[in-house]
């Protein structure tokens, strides 16, 4: 029996996975081909991640689909899920090869992958349990896969053989991003993982295209200029077209961004012990240190007025603006993009920040994790410099994105 094995975080699985799992199972007369989505993939975050059962199931409409499932070869398997911990390769084919040892199992993985393997867990013994089949996706070029294949059959006897098939550029991530932009149904992805990421609106996925209409985003404007002082409101336009320009690279709904960033500051202005009332009025709870720092309860409130004034629903856009002020831990991307265009927006002047603001706008916009990093840390070493009241929410987030950071780039597969 020869089983082929193709995993993968299937977040969310598309057309060109399910091509080069056809294109394996026929170039190497496999006599099944497994599915097999990661559940808790090392090397992701897991913060852009739907759930496994959401991914497994796209994974089998796309293959009942596509490929024609079982009746055809086409398997697939929730072992990933079932072990506990990280799912790391060798384990899997520990696993797979240990319950059926008469079977020749073949691993595929992309030619970007083949070109770091060094650094996976224990990378011998991968070889030693599969033939790796490897698929080039444009970005290696083969003669340098080629010469890595060769190494690597030297080294440490790995049998690596070539996928042929119709190497296309479609991601994950950029159908993610796709889909975030209104712009799901033209999406590379099989009708059926269509609808079923539209009717579960997965990766903020919106029906009608856009959040906000712009007669809304224009009554935002309009409702800021009135109430806010000139200072404030060319602040909060700031923020509104820094959050805007993130959102495009980030992948995020740009409306989204710029009405979050228009209305995080609605209730600035309003006195802070107006403010707290207001909020103990309406059941807003407060934190002791924030009644200490009144300065901070505006983003509460402001969230409040964002969901009771203008209807606004969504959890993410309102807890953008409720945490545009501290952050909080593993943010999602438009709160990571109203808490650093807050303080990054133009009008800002930080003149003695280290590293320079001017280089934290410019980093913001190729590493937002990092540039969050970097406001945390100037904001922690400012109050500090001031004597201010150091709120534990900052700490706290400031002390996940440095781990995040640490860890980021240095656990593989
Ligand atoms: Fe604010
Ligand atoms: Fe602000």
């Amino acid at each position: 029996m020869k089983t082929g094995i193709l995993g993968g975080t299937f977040n969310p699985i598309h057309n060109a996975h399910l091509s080069l799992g056809r294109a394996a199972k026929e170039q190497f007369g496999l006599d099944k081909l497994i599915f097999m989505p990661a559940a808790r993939p090392a090397y992701k975050d897991p913060r852009q991640l739907v759930s496994f059962e959401d991914r497994m199931e796209m994974t089998r409409l796309a293959v009942d689909e596509v490929l024609g499932g079982e009746k055809n070869g086409y398997f697939l398997s929730d072992l990933e899920f079932k072990r506990p911990g990280n799912t790391y390769t060798c384990d899997t084919l520990a696993f797979m090869t240990q319950n059926e040892p008469e079977t020749e199992f073949y691993f595929i993985i992309g030619g970007d992958s083949l070109m770091w393997i060094d650094e996976w867990k224990n990378p011998a013994d991968i070889v030693n349990k599969c033939v790796l089949l490897v698929a080039e996706r444009g970005g290696t070029g083969l003669a340098m896969l080629k010469e890595k294949a060769d190494k690597l059959k030297k080294s440490i006897n790995a049998r690596i053989e070539f996928i042929e098939y119709p190497c296309n550029f479609v991601s994950s991530s950029d159908i993610r991003k796709h889909i975030r932009l209104g712009e799901l149904k033209t999406a590379a992805l099989p009708s059926s993982v269509i609808d079923y990421i539209d009717k579960k609106e997965l990766y903020g996925c919106c029906k009608d295209g856009a959040y906000f209409t712009p007669e809304q985003i224009w009554g935002f404007t309009e409702d800021m200029r009135k109430t806010l002082s000139t200072f404030r409101f060319q602040h909060s336009l700031g923020v509104s077209y820094t959050a805007a320009s993130l959102a495009m690279v980030y992948g995020v709904a740009v409306d989204k961004a710029t009405a979050a960033g228009l209305l995080h500051d609605s209730a600035k202005e309003i006195p802070e012990d107006e403010q707290e009332r207001l909020c103990d009025e309406n059941g807003i709870k407060l934190t002791d240190c924030e009644r200490r720092q009144k300065q901070l309860i505006h983003a509460k409130l402001g969230a409040f007025i964002a969901e009771n004034k203008y209807g606004i629903k969504d959890k993410d856009f309102l807890n953008a603006i409720i945490n545009h002020t501290v952050g909080r831990p593993a943010m999602t991307r438009l709160e990571q993009i109203i808490f650093c265009a807050d303080f990054l927006e133009p009008q800002r002047a930080f003149t003695d920040m280290e590293p320079p603001l001017k280089e934290v706008r410019s980093l913001v916009f190729r590493d937002i994790d990092k540039a969050t990093a970097q406001i945390l840390e100037a904001t922690l070493i400012f109050l500090g410099k001031k004597g201010r009241e150091i709120d534990q929410a900052t700490q706290r987030t400031y002390d996940y994105y440095k781990v995040f950071l640490e860890n980021k780039d240095t656990v593989k597969p």
